[in-house]
């Protein structure tokens, strides 16, 4: 008989505990997260939350974990840790982008200490990034691109070394790039463009795998940094810059260079056109002053367009530029440039370049009538030099006149 009350005793022992173990009966999700989804919603001015955002699918009646209807959009959880008898689900990614929302975002973010993604892009969230992210420390990707966040950007940013994306694009963001950013060492694309951003680049040392890093029109000034190894893509334009551009020069990966605005100076030579994944050059608007085309043998070149406009070029234009295979899109106006279009151009224009800009140079000499045939698939402008043209070649209309062109120098 006592042995009969053992084994039952064991078995009751065995199911309870079977049932305590077992993942998904008590798996809710934890109260700490859903109160701060109570205050992200709490924050959005409610006016802004349309019938088919996802915002409106927070219904707070269901559990936000364990639903599987349509409430609770643009959130994912973790499955609960099987071996604590108390699991409970975490929020582990918050997409709410393009969901039309007006408003702050709540400082406890900083408690949902599993999420690992948070899209907010494409809002109108307002007010400060706040500092509390720096809890988030599993994060891999925060987009909060496309809203009017302000202030600055949180300065311990460098804490969440699991970031590989981080794109605070078209803010209004000020002060200076956090210098902890050098930290980020997973990181694999940087997106500051279109705030208010001032001081200089950091030190970019520690983020090895770096691919992308935009901080375009900012008011960033200094010279350029030495960049990451793997990178492939740097757009700086409409910022301060300043300097030679040789630490872009040992870039192999480099495929799209954009230093359009700034004032750059010293030369664009070999450094760059030894590059030979580079795809897409605009050093324009700059001050360079000196262009230098190397010839290029090696038929991998992948330079497919080059804009040096309004910059201080001078000399000849360039012969070498045809010796490049994947060239179609080229602009050297607005320069200094003198002397004749090198004849080598012409069959060039007739077969592959889709597009040349010499508006606003010195240039002299004859377009050869030929160009009329082919010109209506080259775009582009010969305007302002000094060039004797066919009748009817419309690229060539509005030269100089011969007063202006024979009255000293011009520029
Ligand atoms: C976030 O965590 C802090 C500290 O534990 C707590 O004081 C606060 O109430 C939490 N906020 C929310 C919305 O849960
Ligand atoms: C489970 O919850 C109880 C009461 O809330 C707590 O005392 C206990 O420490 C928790 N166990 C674990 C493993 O977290
Ligand atoms: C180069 O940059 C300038 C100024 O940012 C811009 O106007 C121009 O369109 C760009 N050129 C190309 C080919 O993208
Ligand atoms: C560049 O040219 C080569 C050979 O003409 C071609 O195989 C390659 O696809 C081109 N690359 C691009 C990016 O157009
Ligand atoms: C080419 O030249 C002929 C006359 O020589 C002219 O009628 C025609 O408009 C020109 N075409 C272009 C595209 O300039």
């Amino acid at each position: 008989m006592a042995r009969l009350v053992n084994s039952i005793f064991f078995t009751f022992l065995y199911i309870s505990l079977i049932y305590t173990l077992s993942p998904f009966v008590n798996a809710t999700t934890s109260q700490s997260d859903i109160q701060v989804l109570v205050a992200i919603k709490t924050l959005i001015d409610p006016f802004s939350i349309t019938a088919d955002s996802f915002l409106n699918s927070w219904d707070f009646n269901v559990d936000p974990c364990e639903t599987t209807g349509a409430s609770f959009l643009g959130i994912l959880c973790t499955v609960p840790d099987q071996v604590d008898t108390n699991a409970t689900s975490r929020i582990m990614e918050i997409d709410l982008e393009g969901d039309g929302l007006e408003g702050f975002l709540t400082s406890s973010i900083g408690n949902l200490t599993e999420l690992v993604t948070l899209n907010l892009g494409r809002n109108k969230f307002r007010g400060p990034v706040p500092e509390s992210i720096t809890n988030l420390r599993k994060l891999t990707s925060l987009q909060l691109y496309e809203n009017f966040f302000s202030g600055s950007l949180v300065d311990d940013i460098g804490v969440l070394s699991k970031l590989e994306n981080l794109d605070v694009s078209n803010n209004r963001l000020s002060g200076s790039i956090p210098s902890s950013i050098m930290s980020l060492r997973s990181l694999t694309r940087l997106d500051l463009s279109n705030n208010e951003f001032t001081g200089k680049i950091p030190q970019l040392n520690g983020l090895w795998q770096l691919s992308s890093f935009d901080i375009s029109n900012n008011q960033i000034y200094g010279n350029l940094p030495q960049f990451p190894l793997k990178i492939k893509t740097i757009s700086l334009s409409h910022n301060l810059l300043s300097g030679h551009i040789t630490p872009v020069h040992k870039l192999r990966h480099l495929n799209t260079l954009d230093l359009s605005d700034n004032r750059f100076s010293g030369g664009i030579n070999k450094g760059i056109f030894r590059l030979t994944e580079l795809s897409h050059v605009n050093v324009s608007v700059n001050r360079f002053t000196v262009f230098e085309v190397v010839e290029f043998s090696d038929k991998k070149s992948q330079l497919h367009t080059l804009d040096v406009h309004a910059n201080r070029l001078h000399g000849h234009l360039p012969v070498n530029l045809v010796t490049y295979p994947n060239l179609t899109e080229i602009n050297l106006g607005h320069n200094l440039f003198s002397g004749e279009i090198p004849s080598e151009y012409w069959s060039r224009l007739r077969f592959s370049w889709r597009s040349l800009n010499l508006e606003y140079n010195n240039l002299e000499g004859s377009v050869p009538r030929e160009l009329n045939r082919t010109s209506e698939g080259v775009q582009g402008n010969f305007g302002h030099n000094c060039l004797i043209c066919p009748k009817g070649l419309q690229l060539c209309n509005g030269q100089r006149t011969a007063s202006e062109c024979h009255g000293g120098d011009l520029n």
